[in-house]
């Protein structure tokens, strides 16, 4: 049995959630782990199950998911197949559902790929790694919503134990 988990992530907090889901799928299935930039030459009928994890910056998904999702939908809608977005508006657990988490509801509606699992994942905030506009922005959007705004911390909102039970079901898809 053998998965892909294709991922697309800026700052590293999507692949390290897609990579912590291969460990945890690896006693009962191979995983491929490749970045969604990277993935034009993947074959797809290689695998019997796929996984396509992607986060959201400045209100959108990064193209290249778009673009991948309209070239193979047809073949991924075939597949058990599933999908995780990464967000900060999820840090707020009634917008942690792909119902009430606007950038994953609106992905859903527009796609010819509808993946059988999906899920919305918290990501994290690291304003020390961000460039001054984007610390800046983010500072912002937080004021706003009332999330954190001191810009020396590194906040990880990422529920592990709910990345644990989705990848339980992802396995049994
Ligand atoms: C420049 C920038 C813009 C972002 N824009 C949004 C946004 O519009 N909505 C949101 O919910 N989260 C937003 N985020 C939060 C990211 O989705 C979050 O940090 C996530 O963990 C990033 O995942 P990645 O490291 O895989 O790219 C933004 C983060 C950055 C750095």
């Amino acid at each position: 049995m053998k998965a892909l988990i294709l991922y697309s992530s800026r700052d590293g907090q999507t692949r390290s959630i897609a990579s912590y889901i291969a460990s945890k799928l690896q006693d009962t299935m191979s995983c491929d782990v490749i970045n969604l930039l990277q993935a034009d030459a993947v074959e797809l009928d290689q695998y019997q199950q796929v996984l396509i994890g992607a986060s959201v910056r400045y209100g959108h998904f990064h193209p290249v998911l778009e673009k991948f999702v309209k070239r193979h939908a047809e073949q991924l809608n075939r597949m058990p197949s599933a999908f995780f977005a990464v967000n900060l508006t999820a840090r707020k657990p009634e917008k942690r559902a792909p119902q009430t988490n606007a950038y994953t509801r609106k992905f859903l509606l527009a796609s010819p790929w509808q993946p059988k699992q999906c899920a919305v994942f918290a990501g994290a905030l690291r304003y020390p790694r961000y460039r001054w506009f984007d610390r800046f922005m983010i500072r912002l959007i937080m004021k706003i919503t009332g999330g954190e705004t001191d810009t020396s911390k590194e906040v990880e909102y990422t529920d592990w134990q709910q990345v644990d039970r989705f990848a339980h079901e992802f396995r049994h898809l």
